[in-house]
């Protein structure tokens, strides 16, 4: 039969939020940082280093729309860790980590699962020594390539150093840095006491600590060097990876050039490669 009566309305469903992966854990170091965990697509593969597109969906104040709001994040977890980890800053006027801090357990994270990066193994020549040279979020890739046992099986010497401005931002770095101890998969892979090759070199700037000041002023001047018990850093026994503000990028690029040592990529292996850490 024929009738008038107009076609139910099927009702819009709300898309789901693409891309979407559920927080596991929420870490907060001080009232500027924060870590948080994540699961991890299944079908992901990455290099320890590399990072990813991560978000929130955010309203479009022109169109009124919500729509993704990503930023670039170093994966801090490890590439054979299950889950997804990451070290953030919190901006009270930043867009997306004014609304990040904000997450919890069971929250839902938009993730782009498509990693790139420079700060990976590949794009180093092999070498004796590795050095992270990282200034606060910086920490991040290097908390991923110090749990991956390929650092340890390529070089005989880790440094490490993170400079901050206040002792709590070491917070992150440190426990990490502690937790290698007892971290069963690398005493398996690599032997017990492979964390005796890692050398920590935590700086502050604006708060008092045993070891202040910029680590580039403390290279210039010798002094880190002389800490840390090594001759000065060469292009035949040194590599570096850079993870930090642009200042800091650009001054230690400048200072590692000097070494004689050259920027390498993916395509075209080389001494050191750098990264700028993300600032909302
Ligand atoms: P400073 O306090 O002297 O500026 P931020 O939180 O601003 O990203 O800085 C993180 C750390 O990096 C701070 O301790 C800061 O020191 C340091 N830093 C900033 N610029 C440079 C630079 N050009 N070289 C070395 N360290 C730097």
């Amino acid at each position: 039969a024929v009738t008038d009566a107009p076609a139910p309305v099927k009702e819009a469903k709300k898309p789901a939020m693409p891309d979407a992966q559920t927080v596991t854990e929420v870490k907060h170091y001080t009232d500027r940082l924060f870590s948080f965990r994540c699961t991890r697509p299944a079908s992901m593969r990455f290099r320890s280093g590399e990072f990813v597109m991560i978000g929130l969906m955010a309203m479009n104040e022109k169109t009124g729309k919500e729509k993704p709001l990503l930023r670039a994040y170093s994966i801090a977890s490890p590439s054979w860790d299950e889950e997804l980890e990451f070290y953030s800053i919190k901006v009270p006027d930043g867009p997306l980590t004014s609304k990040l801090q904000h997450i919890k357990e069971g929250d839902e994270i938009i993730l782009r699962p498509k990693p790139v990066g420079t700060l990976v193994h590949d794009a180093l020549l092999p070498g004796k020594r590795i050095w992270f040279f990282a200034t606060g979020t910086g920490f991040a890739p290097f908390a991923s390539l110090l749990r991956e046992p390929q650092t340890y099986e390529d070089y005989d010497e880790v440094i490490i150093t993170h400079t901050c401005r206040e002792v709590g931002e070491l917070t992150y770095g440190r426990d990490l840095i502690e937790g290698l101890k007892s971290d069963e998969l690398l005493n398996e892979v690599i032997g017990e006491g492979f964390w005796k090759k890692i050398k920590y070199y935590p700086t502050t700037t604006r708060e008092e600590s045993p070891k202040m000041g910029r680590i580039t002023d403390l290279m210039r001047s010798g002094e880190a060097f002389a800490d840390l018990g090594v001759p000065g850093i060469d292009k035949d026994n040194d590599r570096a990876m850079v993870c930090g503000n642009l200042a800091f990028n650009l001054e230690i690029k400048d200072m590692l050039e000097g070494y004689g040592l050259e920027e390498g990529a993916n395509s075209d292996p080389k001494h050191y490669v750098v990264e700028k850490a993300f600032l909302d």
